[in-house]
């Protein structure tokens, strides 16, 4: 079965932006995996489909409501049964290698993107959404970080990246940040490709390899390293 993006969102015209761009566009025109989006707004309320309204308590800006969220997750999930449905929001699970190669792996995944101040609470909990993030920044909406959780898990389906590229050895995949990367000339403003790269010795560049990516997870990103630690316990 191929792989299935859903959007729902107010602005539509934002998809497919730069997921139509590049090995992720064209593999969508080879229906490598499918994108489908939805407005919001098709199930607004009125006249007007007004989609949101003042938070309940008082404070600034809009709110989704309940009653139209679950409205387009419910067309959504009658097309999709058993998809994972995601909400993206700053105050979610952070995003992880793990779960985009999990999420990738499956049918594919409904993405709510939020505006405003965010969704009626009675939506998330009613339809069991997961909340994810992208990251400890807020956007002005979801729906870049939307892309960012599809461009994630498109790159991995079969047949998307060229055969030479590999997701073997990058940032996460063995736990570590990736090691740098050189290519020619040779030398670049007094600055040479580091010795042991360029002998041919497979063991002598694996191990070089392994000990930048150990020494950069160690000083930039101390909390991988722990969890790296652990795992090899
Ligand atoms: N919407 C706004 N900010 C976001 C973030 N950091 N991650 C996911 N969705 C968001």
């Amino acid at each position: 079965m191929t792989w299935r993006a859903n959007v729902l969102t107010l602005f539509p015209e934002m998809f497919p932006g730069p997921l139509g761009a590049s090995l992720i566009g064209k593999a969508l025109e080879k229906k490598l995996w499918f994108l489908d989006v939805r407005d919001i707004r098709e199930h607004g309320i009125g006249k007007h489909r007004t989609v949101d309204d003042t938070p309940a308590g008082g404070g600034p800006g809009m709110v989704i409501r309940a009653d139209v969220a679950c409205a387009a997750i419910d067309r959504a999930r009658e097309a999709n049964p058993d998809v994972p449905t995601a909400y993206l929001s700053p105050r979610g699970a952070p995003l992880t290698q793990a779960r985009v190669r999990a999420l990738a792996s499956g049918p594919g995944a409904i993405l709510l993107c939020g505006r405003f101040e965010g969704l009626d609470q009675r939506a998330i909990d009613a339809r069991q959404l997961e909340e994810v993030s992208i990251g400890d920044f807020v956007l002005a909406g979801g729906e870049i970080a939307a892309m960012a959780l599809i461009e994630a898990c498109v790159r991995l389906i079969p047949g998307v990246l060229g055969d030479e590229t590999s997701p073997a050895d990058e940032s996460f995949s063995t736990g570590l940040l990736e090691y740098p990367q050189y290519t020619r000339p040779q030398s670049f403003e007094g600055t040479e490709i580091p010795p042991a790269l360029l002998g041919g010795n497979h063991a002598e560049i694996a191990k070089w390899r392994r000990e930048q990516a150990e020494n950069l997870t160690k000083s930039r990103r101390p909390d991988l390293w722990t969890l790296y630690e652990k795992g090899k316990a």
